[in-house]
């Protein structure tokens, strides 16, 4: 389909094209501009005399850096651009003020540019004015710049891969072979070069494109009463064609769980107490909020006080406890919860918490739960506290039920007590699992049948900064044992959902795990620890790390006797979880340092477990860098499947539609590990129904998919949309949550491809409507899925001929409404089936209809 509109666009937009009076070759600038800090990226400006220059797109930009954290990082400082005498062209840049790292990448046309890596400088500081040589009697191409203390220094290169370490320039006279030029009366630094006409116009071209692309893509329903105004009911005929059938992913939709937007902790995790193992800290906002420490949600009233010590704890892991101390006995210490604490009237609830005593005296801790009115509903007591760390539980029945409550611990008679692992969970989580998930969100997850989920993220897969990967033996073993640490979407993990509480779900829910472990580099958006994945795992520690994603694996599926195998059933779980994927790395830049430490990984874990399927990453976007790079070391070392992300406008979705239907298939399969159309509007859920489709027919090589993120706590967001929100109380799926879920409970595994016709001509109508017939071979039933993105309805026949359909009353599910409803329902009704019938497809709906099968 886009090739298509490339057709449509250069004629829409007058792309480029060459005339008998265009010059042979012309001048060609290249430039970075100050605007938006700094962040625009690589811009080129032309000129046929030197003097009078044009931009090419005004501000558009053809190389952007990707160093560091998204705001105040990804600049480009002084840009040098020039040309290696095989014709290559190379680009280096300055990424701050600060680093001792300069930035290079190169290109064949300016265009599609290579992979950037950031070479250091060390000892210098400042990579300001750079200017290229090459130097002939050396071979090599000489590189001098400015440090931060003026100085000027050179380095070597022969491969733009290795350099030489900086050394003081001989001679202080500065070669800056850039100029200045005025381009839309700005005056801007850069370097000049004679280009081919050509180029210019590739150049000019590849902008004109994008503008149209993003144009298209910009379609929203606004605009359809004008777009399709006046137009009559199409008459659509699906006429399915049996003898092409063909075998399709049977797990094609499942689920992507990321703990952000409070989605574990304060959500999914069914733990009332907020921050219970005294771990919070300031590093986990950065610091950027001052009451954010192993305080925080704890408060002290009366005579009661606390103190926060670590001198003696629990566990090393879990350094933090809080010391009681009470002058009266009637003082009491509170936690508010996450946002307080939901209770149902009559239900228990199961409190443990870690105590030591701190003096001679006996004492007895309260424990309550109370309404916001200061009313107990609940209690209970704990005696006999020994003076060394122990876990005392005890169970607490609500009289009530209640949203804003506090639990209250308070020590009778006066006395000092230390206490950590402040824990209460409902009785009734999921499946009644100890340490388990708040059943309403786990249920909802599970309504939609998803065949896999893949965990722990996300960006909290590979972290910010090395020391902030997530590492699965962290996660694993008591709680008190386990490693809290800082989530990069500016919270608190305290990890208490873990690799074992994952996989015991999956099983819980009949869906296969789908861990990813980060490729030995953080995210590429990383802050801490220098910029981005420079900071990749030092190789002397690489073998350790590959070690330990062997080890999952044994943790999942090896048998009680292997070391691993042994620790899954201690945890209580004897019999294998049956792994059969795991993903490496996630949307990581792709670099020299990814690229050598997740071949090691993804070849370790084929070499050792050749069942296993690896799922390696290609970017976070659908084309760039990333994407053609992932994809070919992918095709280079034979990944089984790459993961891929976009996350984009519905007219995206709409216009792209046959974004796989010339996929390679003898390439790595496809998971759409992470996608979402931008919005939670019933349009957006139908323009990705209408992309299910397109992904059901590809089912050949689009094995997996999975919309992210998936929950969100109100109040609480970092991304939005999302598929699930939801607070203390209540879950509020939204309308692509139950597009999903018709997709989960109508699964099929043979494709059954259809031809159409349709008495609308415009294309822009015709790709509205859209359908896909699948067969579950189980049971043979037939399912059909059909959208309409138009305004108006669409009169449908269906021709199942040749699929043998007995005649019966069939079951349609439909969801409809107005483009911008946020709300829809699922209004389920019988259908008469024959081998031909005839449907009516309301105006904005997406309709399934499950024929039963002979089976
Ligand atoms: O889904 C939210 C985030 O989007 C994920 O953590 C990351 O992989 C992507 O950028």
């Amino acid at each position: 389909m886009f090739r298509r509109l490339l057709i449509v666009a250069m004629a829409f937009f007058s792309v480029v094209s060459s005339h008998a009076g265009d010059p042979d070759s012309v001048w060609l600038f290249s430039y970075a501009s100050t605007q938006n800090g700094g962040r625009n990226g690589l811009h080129f400006a032309w000129s046929r005399d030197g003097n009078e220059w044009t931009s090419v797109g005004n501000e558009y930009g053809f190389l952007h850096s990707d160093y560091g954290r998204w705001g105040s990082q990804k600049r480009m400082i002084d840009p040098v651009l020039f040309q290696t005498q095989d014709g290559l062209w190379h680009c280096i840049w300055a990424l701050n003020e600060e680093v001792n790292q300069f930035a290079h990448a190169s290109s064949a046309d300016l265009i599609n540019w290579g992979r950037q890596s950031y070479p250091y400088l060390l000892p210098v500081t400042g990579f300001l004015q750079p200017a290229v040589l090459y130097d002939q009697h050396a071979g090599s191409y000489q590189i001098s710049f400015n440090g931060s203390d003026n100085k000027q220094f050179v380095i070597a290169t022969n491969d733009f891969k290795q350099y030489t370490s900086p050394r003081l320039k001989e001679s202080s006279s500065a070669v800056h072979p850039g100029r200045s030029v005025v381009i839309n009366e700005r005056e801007h630094s850069g370097t000049v070069h004679r280009v081919s006409w050509k180029m210019v116009e590739q150049l000019l071209n590849e902008v004109q494109i994008r503008r149209y692309r993003s144009s298209v893509e910009a379609e929203d329903a606004r605009k359809d009463s004008v777009r399709f105004a006046g137009m009559k009911s199409p008459a659509v005929t699906f006429k399915v064609q049996t003898d092409a059938a063909k075998p399709i992913s049977s797990m094609l939709t499942g689920v992507f769980f990321e703990d952000i937007n409070y989605a574990a902790d304060g959500g999914l995790y069914a733990e009332l107490i907020q921050n219970r193992d005294f771990e919070y800290a300031l590093s986990d906002k950065e610091g950027r909020d001052k009451n954010w420490n192993s305080s925080t949600a704890w408060s002290a009233t009366g005579g009661l006080s606390f103190v926060i010590d670590s001198s003696a704890p629990v566990h090393v892991n879990n350094r933090h406890y809080a010391v009681l101390k009470t002058t009266d006995g009637r003082g009491v210490m509170t936690n508010s919860g996450f946002d307080g604490i939901a209770v149902k009237k009559g239900e228990a609830y199961r409190f443990n918490i870690f105590l030591k005593r701190m003096d001679k005296g006996a004492s007895v801790l309260l424990v309550k739960i109370v309404k916001a009115n200061g009313e107990t509903i609940a209690q209970a007591s704990i005696k006999n506290i020994g003076n060394s760390w122990k876990k005392y539980p005890a169970t607490l029945v609500s009289s009530e039920t209640a949203a804003d409550c506090r639990l209250e611990l308070q020590l009778q008679p006066a006395t000092a007590l230390a206490v950590d692992m402040v824990s209460l969970f409902p009785a009734q989580t999921f499946k009644g699992r100890v340490n388990g998930l708040r059943s309403d969100l786990a249920r909802v997850i599970a309504d939609i049948h998803p065949k896999f989920v893949r965990f722990p993220g996300g960006c909290v897969a590979h972290g910010d900064g090395l020391g902030n990967i997530y590492h699965w033996k962290n996660t694993v073993g008591p709680l008190e044992a386990r490693v809290p640490q800082r989530n990069l979407w500016g919270y608190h993990q305290t990890a208490g959902l873990g690799y074992f509480e994952y996989f015991q779900y999956c099983e819980d829910i009949g869906a296969e795990p789908v861990p990813v472990v980060a490729a030995g580099v953080p995210c590429q958006n990383s802050s801490v620890g220098g910029g981005g994945q420079q900071g990749g795992i030092p190789m002397a520690e690489m073998d350790q790390y590959v070690q330990d994603v062997l080890d999952l694996i044994e943790y999942a599926n090896g048998d009680s006797r292997t070391k691993w195998g042994r620790m899954r059933a201690e945890a209580g779980h004897p019999a294998p979880f049956g792994m059969k994927y795991i993903g490496i790395g996630n949307e990581d830049l792709i670099t020299d340092v990814f690229e050598e430490r997740y071949l090691m990984i993804c070849r370790a874990v084929k070499a050792k477990y050749p069942d296993i399927t690896v799922i390696g990453t290609v970017g976070p976007f659908f084309e760039g860098t990333d994407y053609r790079e992932g994809w070919a070391i992918a095709g280079r070392g034979k990944i089984d499947m790459v993961d891929e992300h976009y996350y984009q406008t519905p007219g995206w979705f709409i216009n792209n539609q046959d974004f796989y239907d010339s996929y390679d298939r003898s390439r790595s399969k496809v998971y759409l590990g992470e996608y979402a159309s931008r919005g939670t509007s019933l349009y957006n859920a139908l323009s990705e129904a209408l992309y299910l489709t397109a992904l059901e027919r590809n089912g050949d090589v689009v094995t997996m998919a999975s919309y992210a993120p998936l929950l969100a706590k109100e109040n609480h967001t970092q991304w939005n949309p999302d598929l699930v929100y939801f607070n203390n109380t209540t879950v509020k799926p939204t309308i692509g949550y139950e597009v999903q879920k018709l997709y989960g409970i109508n699964a099929g595994d043979v494709y059954l491809p259809v031809t159409i016709t349709n008495t609308e001509k415009d294309e822009a109508a015709r790709k509205r409507i859209a359908t896909s017939v699948v067969m579950d071979s189980k049971t043979g039933d037939i399912i059909i899925k059909m959208v309409n993105l138009l305004p108006v309805e669409a009169n449908v026949r269906l021709e199942l001929a040749g699929l043998n359909v007995s005649p019966q009353q069939a079951v349609k599910n439909l969801l409809k409404g107005k483009p911008g409803d946020k709300e829809a329902t699922v209004e389920t009704m019988p259908v008469n089936i024959e081998n031909v019938f005839s449907d009516l497809l309301p105006a904005y709906s997406f309709s399934v209809v499950r024929i039963r099968g002979k089976k």
